[in-house]
């Protein structure tokens, strides 16, 4: 599912190769979990790559949070109920709780399309923050979430967790809104990012793909791979 198609990475990356990506320490780790897959490696790598086109990081970043989904939701309760195979009656099982998705706009977006396709039933809301220039801190334009969020399993999604202040608001907001189960979804963090939301919601953990070593002066991950909203709607 998450291979190598037309275009690919290079193999002579000198500066940022595998070994360099950092972990974080033990008191982090309890709250980040990187998913640490094969099949997410080799997306993750086409995400990275500066020449792949958008059809084909659209396909990888949907296919990665496919996976990151399905690790997120490893320890939620199920309950059972009764389902007639065509040959016999069996128990089987449903989720204990709805699910509600909340892609920060907009990259987020491309999360959501990936896990929508496995999880068809969740509710949506949206958030949409924007970077003040002056201040640098997010500002509010756009929520609308569903009702039933304080029921929920509430997933964020934002492919990116730079300075963690965008990512920080949109928990914040979600809780405002009654959240009580709230996950953080990410493809590339950086330790700014971490320790920012660690800090501020302690109580939400973090799944990711990796966690990249820097953050530079602009804000964005090194080597990370690029602005990811860009990359995703072919703006960049
Ligand atoms: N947002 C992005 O899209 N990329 C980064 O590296 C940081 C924030």
């Amino acid at each position: 599912m998450v291979g190598r198609d037309s275009v690919g990475p290079k193999r002579s990356a000198k500066k940022h190769r595998g070994s360099t990506e950092s972990r974080p320490t033990n008191a982090e780790s309890k709250r980040v979990r990187i998913v640490d897959h094969p099949l997410v490696a080799a997306g993750l790598t086409i995400l990275r790559d500066k020449t792949t086109m958008p059809d084909l990081f659209r396909r990888r970043l949907q296919e990665i949070a496919i996976i990151l989904f399905a690790e997120a939701s490893r320890d939620w309760k199920t309950a059972s109920i009764e389902v007639e195979t065509p040959l016999a009656p069996c128990v089987g099982a449903v989720l204990a709780k709805p699910i509600v998705l909340v892609p920060i706009l907009r990259a987020g977006l491309g999360l959501l399309d990936g896990i929508i396709r496995v999880a068809p039933d969740a509710s949506i809301g949206h958030i949409g923050l924007y970077r003040d220039a002056e201040t640098l801190r997010p500002v509010s334009y756009y929520d609308r979430l569903p009702v039933n969020i304080a029921a929920a399993r509430v997933l964020l999604l934002d492919p990116m967790l730079a300075t963690g202040h965008t990512a920080c608001e949109a928990a914040s907001i979600l809780k405002a809104q009654g959240a009580r189960s709230i996950q953080f979804i990410c493809v590339v963090a950086c330790p700014p990012g971490v320790q920012q939301f660690q800090s501020e919601h302690p109580d939400v953990p973090i799944i990711t793909a990796i966690v990249d070593p820097e953050l530079n002066d602009s804000g964005y991950i090194v080597p990370g791979l690029g602005d990811a909203g860009d990359r995703y709607f072919g703006t960049g």
